[in-house]
């Protein structure tokens, strides 16, 4: 959450922080701010976007050296005094930080008897005063800032500049990421690479603990007990055209399109037409060791848990191996037991979040085996792994997540095919699965063909305040996943539910205010599923119902009719229209589809 950009160098930092911010933005933006040195510090800060910060920033705001946020609110509210930047009393220091520093109470209590006044409520002021009473012993703005961080418990990801330094940055990492982007004679720092891709694809990832200084002819960096730390830039495989809209109305929408293309690179060299298996050299993990697990645990938060639960049926399905998913932020806090002989399986698309790094670690320090499903390279839950499937999906800027999404239940079934190939799957059903991943995207295609259909029955639907989704087994996930999408983009009510559950409770709230999409594929629990809406209609309930073909019986009120695949893969078909039609849900209550209230796109913080 919130987003950090830095600069330093023979340009003016103001335009370049802008246009960063803007390409973070979908990490937080409730406020915004920037600070550039020359000749002491020039501070703008608002409450509101990226937009609105722009048009206080005056044309003569020079300076070659700055830092910029853009926020997501922890502690106070949003306002332009708790926006980022926060200066020293001397307007000395200017911090920015994402995270949450959980003993800014007692800091800031101490600071305050010293006599320092406070002029935001956030937890990141602390830091500058902190910062600015350690320079004044004299020390180097590095050591001040390494100094400090000594007595912070909690989490951050900060950029620190001193007017009277005016050559150099500080970042530091532990929780939250950095990223340094190596230019021509100028350097700069984001939370995210989206930043950076403009001005340059050399790129160096901070570690937990690691703090750096960079100025306009390179950069060093240092552990907490202030050794050098040596580290190799990384090339980064996007550039700037790949984070903009092209073209679409809305990145979400351009996410949703781009699903033949984004799972065609997830399977891309993976699937062996020969022996009917899946190649996933970077598991790093032989035949032998892969036959050993008796169990698959996955987790991940959100969406990614979702999909989750779609790969646990995978698994279950083609490899007969027990998986269950559960979501990373439960599992971290119930103290699990881990167990050697199975396989811990961790999915995010950002690869920072939060929950999910810090179960990933608990993981690995009770000594359990723990591969990735992560879609952003080099971010810190890749980094964490023992192994893992790239996504390679591309950068996923809409808050709401889709090709990432249908990219890890793919990953999914290309795990569960090498997982069910080294133990009894048959290799004609190994080359049944081959050939129902082959014809996806084709099939999405096919789906993102009736886009204008399902806006209409999405224009139809959204002004309920209420919805119910529901699926069976294979189903159910894809409800769950529906629901999400059509709550977190449109703030429609949305609750998801397995079908055979509905009449242990939540039948109560079916009636006219209350439709039910319902996902009935042409499985072997057709007939169920067809009971159920027969239930659901016979209560004055509206179905829209999406599948492999309409109803004998006048079941449902709409269908959306999808092309078949395998029974194992036809899950990953089933959410397609569920995005779209939440994305045209929300475009015709008229919200903001990429950066819904209240969200983050990467949840760093806990
Ligand atoms: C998805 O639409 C959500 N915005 C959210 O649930 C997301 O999937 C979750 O926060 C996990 O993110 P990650 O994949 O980056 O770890």
């Amino acid at each position: 959450m919130c987003g950090i950009v830095a600069y330093v160098g023979p340009k003016d930092a103001a335009p370049i922080l802008l246009e960063g911010l803007q390409r973070l933005e979908y990490r937080g933006y409730d406020s915004a701010g920037v600070v550039v040195s020359n000749k002491g510090l020039k501070v703008r800060k608002v409450k509101g976007r990226v937009a609105d910060l722009a048009k206080v920033v005056p044309v003569r705001f020079k300076g070659g050296l700055g830092i910029g946020h853009t926020r997501w609110a922890t502690h106070g509210v949003p306002s332009d005094v708790n926006a980022h930047p926060h200066l020293s009393a001397d307007e000395r220091i200017a911090v920015v930080h994402n995270g949450i520093i959980e003993n800014a109470g007692e800091l800031r209590a101490k600071l305050e008897a010293d006599g320092v006044v406070f002029a935001s409520e956030t937890d990141t002021e602390v830091l500058a005063h902190l910062i600015a009473a350690a320079v004044d012993e004299n020390e180097s703005l590095e050591e001040a800032v390494r100094k400090t961080l000594k007595s912070i418990v909690g989490t951050y990801g900060i950029a620190v500049i001193d007017a009277e330094r005016p050559g150099e940055v500080v970042v530091a990492r532990n929780g939250s990421p950095i990223v340094l982007g190596i230019g021509e004679k100028e350097m700069f720092a984001a939370s995210d690479v989206a930043a950076l891709v403009r001005y340059t694809r050399q790129v160096v990832h901070l570690e937990d603990g690691e703090l750096a200084v960079l100025k306009a002819d390179g950069f060093h960096t240092f552990a907490s007990d202030a050794r050098e730390t040596a580290k190799e830039p990384l090339t980064v495989d996007w550039d700037a055209g790949h984070y903009d809209t092209g073209g679409y109305e809305h990145y979400l929408l351009k996410e949703i399109s781009e699903q033949p293309e984004t799972m065609t690179r997830t399977m891309s060299g993976r699937l062996d037409e020969r022996f009917h298996v899946a190649h996933l050299g970077g598991l790093n993990m032989d035949a032998r060791e892969t036959r050993g697990f008796r169990r698959v645990k996955i987790i991940g938060c959100g969406s990614a848990y979702y999909s989750g639960q779609i790969g646990a049926q995978l698994i279950e399905e083609l490899a007969r191996i027990p998986s269950d998913a559960e979501p990373a932020s439960e599992f971290r806090y119930r103290n699990p037991v881990v167990d050697p002989d199975t396989l811990y399986v961790a999915i995010s698309q950002s690869g920072e979040t939060y929950d999910t790094l810090a179960a990933v670690q608990e993981l690995k320090r009770k000594g359990g085996r723990v591969i990735g499903i992560v879609n952003a390279v080099g971010s810190a839950i890749a980094r964490e792994v023992d192994g893992g499937i790239y996504l390679h999906a591309g950068p996923e800027v809409s808050v709401a997540s889709t090709k990432a999404f249908t990219s890890t239940s793919v990953a999914f079934a290309l795990l569960a095919l090498h997982l069910g190939r080294v133990r009894d799957l048959s290799p004609a059903d190994g080359r049944r699965i081959v050939e129902g991943l082959r014809k996806l995207p084709g099939q999405i295609e096919q789906i993102l063909g009736q886009g204008e259909r399902i806006a209409e029955l999405a224009k139809k639907y959204a002004p309920h305040p209420s919805m119910m989704f529901v699926g069976r087994v294979r189903g159910y996930p894809v409800a769950r996943e529906g629901a999400q999408k059509l709550k977190e983009i449109s703030y429609v009510h949305a609750e998801a539910y397995p079908a055979s559950e509905l009449k242990h409770g939540p039948l109560a709230l079916i009636g006219p205010d209350m439709p039910t999409v319902a996902i009935v594929p042409d499985d072997e629990l057709l007939d169920k599923n067809l009971t159920t809406l027969g239930e659901i209609r016979a209560r004055g309930g509206q179905v829209l119902m999406v599948g492999h073909r309409e109803p004998d019986a006048k079941l449902a009120d709409d269908v959306i009719v999808i092309p078949k695949n395998e029974i194992e893969l036809d899950p990953i078909l089933l959410t397609i229209p569920l995005q779209l039609f939440a994305y045209h849900a929300a475009v015709a209550l008229g919200r903001d589809v990429d950066k819904p209230r209240n969200l983050a796109k990467s949840v760093t913080v806990e």
